[in-house]
């Protein structure tokens, strides 16, 4: 799957004509999924950049869970993702598809402070709020500068919903199909999280290694990161 996404981005770089070897190496290395260690949070996440600009311009999304996670139980789940300053706004998708799972949505407020929106959609229409995933926005690990902002929180909620008859869960030891989609327009009430939001103008998936965000001290380190 990433060989179809990386070969997708060489068919587009060659269609605007910015195929060089630089940017195909980076398209290539950073599709990957890496561990990275959070020293200012002091969590370890499995992480994942996904590409919005043939340019190489892309939105890192950072998993941590427990390591006594279970498969087929909800387990809480923190979330960073490190989004450029020209992003309208930012989403992922849990169930790695838009209609009828947990929906993060992401963007700058007037402050230029960080407002998370949980949402779920019916099909491929405007989603609305979704009270089953809650998120807790961390001070620590939450900031910005002159090219990006980032942002770290905790969801409850986030790796087991309900879709028709059954219970979706994410699989704590391997891989899960997530998605992201991207705007450059905010949404037009940007200090309200139950603002109507613009449509993305790209979507991508990724398969996110969940075994190699396992941490240890998990509770203990939300906790403090929590108070
Ligand atoms: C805000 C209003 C939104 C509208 C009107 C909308 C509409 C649509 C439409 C019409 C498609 C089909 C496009 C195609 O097949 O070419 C689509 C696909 C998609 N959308 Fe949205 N969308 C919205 C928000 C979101 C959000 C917030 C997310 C994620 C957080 C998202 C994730 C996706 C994904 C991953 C796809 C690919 C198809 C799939 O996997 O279901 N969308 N959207
Ligand atoms: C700007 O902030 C982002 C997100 O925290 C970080 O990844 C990046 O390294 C920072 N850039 C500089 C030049 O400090």
């Amino acid at each position: 799957m990433l060989w179809t996404l990386f070969l997708g981005l060489v068919a587009a770089l060659l269609r605007t004509g910015k195929c060089s070897i630089d940017s195909l190496a980076l398209a290539a290395a950073q599709t990957a999924n890496a561990i990275y260690r959070d020293s200012e949070t002091g969590l370890v996440f499995s992480s994942n950049f996904a590409l919005y600009k043939a340019d190489g311009r892309g939105i890192t999304y950072r998993v941590a869970i427990p390591d006594t996670a279970q498969q087929n139980t909800a387990y809480d789940v923190v979330i960073q993702m490190v989004v450029p300053n020209d992003v309208g706004w930012a989403g992922l998708a849990w169930g790695g598809s838009m209609p009828r799972n947990p929906l993060l949505v992401a963007w700058r407020g007037s402050n230029n402070n960080v407002v998370l929106s949980s949402r779920m959609a019916s099909g491929h229409v405007q989603p609305t709020e979704y009270s089953g995933a809650q998120y807790t926005l961390f001070q620590t690990g939450t900031k910005s500068n002159s090219t990006h902002w980032q942002f770290t929180a905790l969801c409850k909620g986030c790796t087991a919903w309900q879709s028709s008859s059954s219970t979706r869960y994410l699989n704590p030891r391997g891989g899960n199909r997530l998605a992201m989609a991207y705007s450059p327009t905010k949404p037009s009430n940007v200090n309200s999280p139950s603002s109507s939001i613009p449509i993305h103008e790209v979507h991508a998936y990724w398969s996110h290694d969940f075994a190699q965000a396992a941490n240890t001290n998990f509770e203990a380190t939300v906790q403090r990161l929590t108070s």
